[in-house]
């Protein structure tokens, strides 16, 4: 097994000017590639933590943290951000506010201008992101124009250019319709299939959960509920009621036939899956 990339270790974290600790003893550990879905109800502690893991709590933010998050063998509480940019990217919840400027290739470009690195080599690599998220031939656009779908992976784009390892995206999809999801569950697939790189994403959807995550983290009132599969994740009943987590639907509907009497082999969590699961038991 790989060394991990993310190394969570006794993390205990309270805001400035709080007493409470809104994370608390949390221990995990991502491998290179992995997709990690973290979930859990409103003020669990999600967005904190992915903060957390980019270096922005506690060194923009400050509070009081304990225990250490190694991002790529750096520790997130001392290395500069500039540095840890390069290595953890981050997409926030509201695509807007993190648009700056008035075209999409100069919203792209801004991340590598900031690193001050040769004009030469921020013209290639905002090109490269653009292509990754399929924005070829929307450069002079202003991103204000886009469709939320569009602006967010504006917002991978700017965070790409940086060329990080891992990519920490938090509730990308929330405020966008099914199409613009799509879109950017499809981003963030390529960016893990065909450039390695570990996706951690902080999402209510169990349906994409179920069918792009690896791992999913469960956190409930700042603490770690659980660490699993998808599949392991959505058949526990009691983590599923503590943080009132919403099952795929053909889960929700193989726990019906259960109740009428119809066992399946297995919890279907896809909807393939159940398909299957069900052809297999009527034929
Ligand atoms: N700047 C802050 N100062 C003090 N407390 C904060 C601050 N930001 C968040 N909190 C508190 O920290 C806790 C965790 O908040 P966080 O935003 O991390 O939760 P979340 O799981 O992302 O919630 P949501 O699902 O609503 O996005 C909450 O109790 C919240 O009120
Ligand atoms: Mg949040």
């Amino acid at each position: 097994m790989s060394k991990p990339v993310i190394e969570v270790n006794n993390l205990y974290y309270r805001y400035p000017r709080s007493n409470d600790y809104v994370l608390k003893d949390i221990n995990f550990s991502v491998e290179k590639g992995q997709f990690l879905a973290i979930t859990g109800e409103n003020g669990a502690g999600k967005t904190t933590l992915s903060l957390i893991l980019s270096g922005i709590i506690p060194q923009a933010k400050g509070g009081k943290m304990h225990g250490n998050v190694i991002v790529c063998g750096l520790d997130t509480q001392k290395e500069d951000l500039a540095v840890l940019s390069q290595k953890i990217g981050i997409v926030l919840e509201d695509p807007e506010t993190q648009l700056f400027t008035t075209k999409v290739f100069n919203e792209v470009a801004f991340g590598a201008e900031n690193l001050g690195l040769p004009r030469e080599e921020i013209i290639k690599r905002a090109k490269w992101a653009l292509k990754v998220v399929r924005l070829e031939g929307y450069e002079e656009r202003h991103p204000t124009m886009l469709s939320g779908g569009q602006k967010q992976r504006v917002a991978i784009a700017s965070a790409l250019t940086m060329r990080p390892d891992i990519m920490v995206l938090d509730e990308p999809t929330s405020q966008l319709d099914p199409i613009g999801t799509i879109e950017v569950f499809e981003v963030v697939k390529e960016l893990k299939q065909k450039y390695g790189m570990t996706i951690i994403m902080v999402t209510h959807k169990s349906e994409e959960i179920a069918a792009f995550a690896d791992n999913v983290l469960v956190i409930n009132q700042g603490e770690l509920l659980t660490f699993g599969t998808p599949k392991e994740v959505f058949s526990n009943k009691e983590v599923i009621k503590k943080a009132w987590i919403t099952i795929p639907q053909v889960s929700s509907l193989y726990l019906d036939l259960l109740d009428k009497g119809l066992q399946l082999e297995e919890f279907p969590i896809l909807p393939e899956e159940g398909v299957r699961l069900v052809k297999q038991k009527i034929s």
